[in-house]
């Protein structure tokens, strides 16, 4: 069971080049009049929200508008009539989302929806929004490039992000081409952690969310704890609280790199390591490969999603079930 969960998961961090390209393909047939908006606001949990911080990471120095990921029951004051909405569940039946969705409609907000099916299908279906499905059966993050792919095609289509559909196809090439070097490496990177605390630091804010990647990728599919932190703001607090090495003498460091890193914050990287040596027991300095934004923030997304399936393998646990994750939304269900 163990095994057929690792050899599932292992397909689908594999076949990550292949889902974008079958993603694009899908999203086409999407009808959608989309008109210019003021906002762009996406509404997800887990999973599904992933997508959308990847997104705004890479729009982050060229989005001509104000861009805000919602996780959470309520949505911020700026949503309005303006706004592009995006309500963003594998199931459909997730309740933040769901909240966040009602709200949007309410709010007269252009909403589109991204979705497995669920009552967020039945809703949108009812209301004749646009819908890009998602094939079921999969786990929802690993379902990252359905989830991603309707949310760059539409901006790209309403301007505010111009050539994010062929950055997207750049990107499922140079995956698909150096993914086994990408697995090689996240071997080696998966052996150190065993039995340890991984502690992951974005450098610079286009890798924030590949950070948040690896620690949901971890927690969900090796199911261990996963620490992240950011460069250079961990300068100014978290090297304290690396004072205490009992904490974290079980702990590997993995930095994630990019061109966009600023060169001081590399020297800090070099400077912090030399003054909390001792306290950990591995760094890995991982660099994002391509060369557009979309494809380099995916390359390290791709190598996490790999070393976490890796882990679950060597430490003997399956990377498919989150049964903590069901039992919570079943007694959410049940009101309790
Ligand atoms: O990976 C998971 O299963 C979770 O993080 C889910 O994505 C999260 O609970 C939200 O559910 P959904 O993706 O169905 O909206």
């Amino acid at each position: 069971m163990v095994d057929s969960g690792y050899l599932i998961m292992k397909r689908l961090a594999w076949e990550l080049p292949e889902q974008l390209t079958d993603a694009i393909r899908r999203s086409r047939s999407t009808s959608l009049a989309a008109r210019t908006s003021a906002a762009v606001a996406v509404a997800g949990m887990g999973g599904s929200a992933i997508g959308a911080d990847i997104i705004a990471a890479v729009l982050a120095e060229s989005c001509p508008v104000p861009f805000r990921v919602v996780r959470d029951y309520r949505l911020p004051a700026i949503v309005g009539q303006r706004t592009l909405f995006f309500a963003v569940s594998y199931s459909g039946n997730t309740e933040e989302t769901l909240a966040a969705y009602e709200q949007a409609t309410k709010r007269g907000c252009q909403v589109v929806v991204v979705t497995g099916g669920g009552e967020l299908r039945r809703l949108a279906e009812r209301r004749k929004q646009p819908i890009f499905r998602v094939p079921s059966g999969l786990p929802p993050r690993a379902a990252l490039g359905y989830l991603l792919v309707p949310l760059a095609l539409v901006l790209d289509q309403v301007g505010v992000a111009r050539g994010l559909t062929s950055q997207l196809k750049r990107a499922a090439a140079f995956l698909g081409k150096f993914r086994a070097g990408f697995w090689r490496q996240a071997r080696t990177v998966a052996r150190s952690m065993k039995g340890r605390l991984p502690i992951v630091y974005s450098t610079c804010r286009l890798l924030d969310p590949v950070a948040d990647r690896w620690r949901c990728q971890l927690n969900e599919n090796a199911k261990v704890l996963c620490h992240t932190g950011l460069f250079p703001e961990h300068n100014h607090n978290e090297i304290v609280g690396m004072g205490s090495p009992s904490q974290l003498r079980r702990s590997v460091i993995v930095f994630l790199v990019d061109k966009r890193t600023h060169p001081r914050t590399m020297i800090r990287m070099k400077q912090t390591i030399s003054i909390v040596r001792g306290t950990f027991e591995r760094v890995h300095r991982l660099q994002t490969g391509g060369s557009a934004l979309l494809e380099r923030v995916l390359s390290l997304c791709m190598l996490g999603d790999m070393v976490s399936v890796e882990l679950a393998r060597l430490q003997g646990v399956d990377p498919f079930p989150v049964a903590r994750i069901d039992l919570l939304k079943s007694r959410m269900r049940g009101g309790r």
